[in-house]
């Protein structure tokens, strides 16, 4: 049938189709089920399952004509319901065996409507916010046609240079483990194939947040200790919480390109970890192991990549140019090219694709960003702000401020307000922060202007998708004049908002800096601001901890608000006014200079631990704000830690903490658990997070808050035996608000 004739069937057939509760199926049906279908495959056949082709980079004819071949098992990219149901019913109709196609697409905070970016996220302490956001982004995504999201993004970051910090969830491997489990349940929901709910994958296997210098795709060097014991340990929870595919990372670890290195996708991933589903190859991944030295060439390349644990190759089409010779040679066996098969086609078959390979184009229409989608990003973005400063308690503001200014290149983008890795957000229906303090402050008179201008210099990795908005570059006079205009307003109004940071696209995918300075002439915007005399709030954008050691001492109210989303804007109103009070603690320790990175709060104990004087002699080694740490419009108390004395290996320790709501407002506090191990086989960090819970107090109340630690989450990977161990012996415990918490106790674990 001709694509023209089936397109007026298809269009009915989609609108018409009914979404029915699709029952789970399971591993066996689904493994029997691709066994039957790979008996009739061909060899080219099972090879175009591996291929998975850019969406964006392949003509029209081209994607039929690899469609119509099965040349290919998944397109990403793709976005338009339309062209996508036309390609799922080529393959449906047209390809050799039926086998639909995996439209996989990276949702990393939002589909259509965006969310804050998963850093935000993980700055929410809170894992059920994090997989309802991730749930919705699938059911918008999933109602597009897209049933693979490329997320959720697990790599541990240290080093805020690093530009995919801001995909991640910080540096911790316990809040790691929490969030990559949370947003795994939250894309694929409660089995494979549930309705409104898509694939994830867990990315970049592994270590890909460690290069060296926070340069985006350089070498990785990790010893065992911290792999097993940090990097590894969110790839590890996700996979135990059920993520169905994996992507390899594109740097090398330790010298072998995690693409081609068997030990990661083979001896971690499988044996050890019983992975059952399949990884995916980032982009081009398979065809840089030559560039990395590895391999030879082509036919050397894919190999490689093929019997390391690569199912899927993105884009660099070498598996369907080489696969098939390697497989003649003997290379490569026929039960080997089944096995990599094998899961994708069992995926497809549990997704409910072989039955239901069309999307609802009804059910798309009215999946666009409503109002219930609105409120729940917008509490998200409340949920994730940290408050850094707020002397005086300058925040909320004040009622009686009648002529505020809004000051700043941020305070009214829409594309930068949706931050990086948004790329189907739409800046049009997102609302900025002078937007959102219109709206919650209509009597208030607004004086707003850019001041400075922000700008990257050099193109970014999305130009050709999604263009950068251009800056009306200024002469250098105009630029004066602007500068002046804005302390001109300061100076007029009662109080003058800044909205600072980083434009989107100086974060994320090959965005990593240097420098952690706020671009451009923002700081000595914000000098100029403060010289004004009149009190400064500081709005700080951004998708990492930026350096200001100078406005920690000189603005007196400082709130991060990452890049908040579609309704940012909003949320940044209610936080400002008092309507939502921020709950948000930092997931990442916040250096006071770049030259103190990477710094983290897990550290070991060495030589004269407590004199940070000892580290530096030009700078302190303590962090600007520790990890864990972020104030609210109230105040907490935290006393009367109590907890069992010890536990055995296979028990549990119950401990109990009193927190009072000593301020005026209701608000949240996420009470925080931290381990020491005294002694063991080898040196352990001086604090390890194993616990922490976000609770609700009005003001004046008072509650015992429990916590309880598994002697399990107490095992760490040994360098001495070169395995996990718990070790019995004196752990201290802390609880507290931040990981400078100072309620103290000590218990034992005992065989
Ligand atoms: C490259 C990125 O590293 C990865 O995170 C992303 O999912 C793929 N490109 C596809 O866009």
């Amino acid at each position: 049938m001709r694509l023209q004739t089936v397109l007026p069937i298809l269009a009915l057939a989609a609108a018409t189709t009914l979404y029915a509760q699709q029952a789970p199926i399971t591993d066996a049906q689904a493994k029997q089920f691709a066994d039957s279908l790979l008996e009739k495959m061909t060899t080219a056949e099972k090879v175009g399952q591996l291929e998975q082709a850019a969406g964006q980079y392949t003509s029209r004819e081209q994607a039929d004509d690899l469609t119509v071949k099965g040349q290919v098992g998944s397109f990403l990219f793709f976005t338009d319901p339309v062209r996508i149901n036309e390609l799922q019913h080529i393959a449906v109709t047209q390809s050799p065996h039926h086998i639909p196609l995996l439209f996989g697409y990276d949702v990393i905070h939002g589909f259509r409507t965006i969310g804050p970016i998963p850093l935000a996220l993980a700055a929410s302490w809170d894992p059920t916010l994090a997989e309802h956001a991730q749930a919705m982004a699938a059911r918008e995504a999933s109602a597009a046609g897209i049933n693979w999201a490329f997320s959720p993004m697990v790599d541990i970051a240290r080093d805020p240079r690093w530009g995919r910090i801001m995909e991640g969830a910080g540096e911790d491997p316990y809040l790691g483990e929490q969030m990559a489990a949370a947003q795994v349940h939250g894309f694929q929901g409660p089995y494979i194939g549930a309705p409104d709910h898509i694939l994830a994958c867990v990315k970049h296997f592994g270590g890909y947040g460690a290069p060296f210098g926070g340069r985006d795709y350089d070498s990785v060097d990790l010893s065992e200790d911290a792999l097993h014991n940090v990097y590894l340990r969110p790839y590890h929870a996700a996979i135990a919480a059920g993520a169905a595919t994996v992507m390899s990372a594109y740097m090398d670890l330790n010298s072998v390109p995690a693409t081609g290195n068997r030990w990661l996708m083979t001896d971690v991933l499988r044996d050890q970890w019983s992975f059952k589903g399949f990884v995916v190859s980032d982009w081009e991944a398979v065809k840089s192991l030559t560039t990395h030295g590895l391999a030879q060439g082509p036919a050397d390349a894919a190999a490689r990549s093929f019997t390391a644990g690569i199912n899927m190759e993105m884009t660099s089409s070498l598996y369907r140019e080489q696969l098939p010779a390697l497989l003649q040679s003997g290379a490569i066996k026929p039960a080997q090219l089944d096995d990599a098969v094998r899961p994708i086609l069992a995926l497809k078959y549990r997704l409910g694709l072989f039955t239901n390979p069309y999307v609802d184009l009804d059910r798309y229409k009215a999946e666009q960003v409503s109002t219930a989608q609105r409120e729940s990003v917008r509490r998200a973005a409340e949920q994730s702000a940290v408050l850094l400063r707020n002397q005086d308690s300058l925040l909320p503001l004040s009622k009686s401020l009648k002529t505020i200014a809004v000051i700043g290149p941020l305070g009214d983008s829409g594309v930068d307000t949706l931050g990086s890795w948004s790329l189907h957000g739409n800046p049009a229906d997102t609302i900025t922060v002078v937007e959102g303090l219109r709206a919650k402050l209509p009597n208030v008179n607004l004086l707003t202007t850019k001041g400075v201008e922000i700008t990257r210099g050099q193109p970014s990795i999305f130009d050709d998708q999604a263009p950068e908005p251009k800056p009306t570059l200024l002469t250098d006079q105009a630029r004066a004049a602007e500068f002046d205009h804005a302390v001109a307003l300061i100076r007029q109004s009662d109080l003058a908002i800044l909205v600072l940071g980083e434009a989107q696209n100086m974060s994320g995918e090959r965005a990593s800096r240097a420098t952690l300075t706020l671009p451009g002439r923002q700081q000595q915007l914000l000098e100029a601001a403060v010289a004004t005399g009149k009190p400064i709030v500081l709005i700080l954008m951004a998708g990492r901890p930026l350096d200001i050691t100078w406005a920690a001492e000189h603005v007196p109210a400082i709130l991060e608000v990452w890049y908040p989303g579609t309704e940012g804007g909003n949320a940044v109103a209610n936080l400002l006014t008092g309507a939502a009070v921020p709950s948000g603690k930092l997931p990442i320790t916040w250096p006071r200079s770049v030259g103190q990175v990477p710094l983290f709060y897990n550290t070991n104990l060495t030589q004269i631990p407590e004199a940070s004087a000892t580290r530096y002699w030009d700078e302190s080694s303590a962090p600007l704000y520790p990890f864990g740490f972020g104030l609210s419009y109230t105040s907490f108390t935290v006393s009367d830690l109590h907890a069992d004395p010890g536990l055995t290996t296979t028990g549990k320790l119950h401990a109990t903490v009193r927190v009072t709501n000593t301020g005026s407002m209701a608000a949240d506090e996420v009470i925080q658990a931290y381990t020491h191990q005294r002694a063991g086989s080898a040196s352990r960090p001086v604090r390890e997070l194993r616990a922490f819970t976000k609770i609700h107090l009005a003001a004046g109340e008072s509650r015992q808050v429990p916590l309880t630690i598994s002697a399990s989450d107490l095992r760490y990977w040994s360098p001495a035996t070169h395995a996990e161990v718990l070790e019995p012996g004196i752990f201290d415990l802390w609880v507290g608000d931040s990981s400078e918490a100072t309620e103290h106790l000590q218990f034992t674990l005992t065989q």
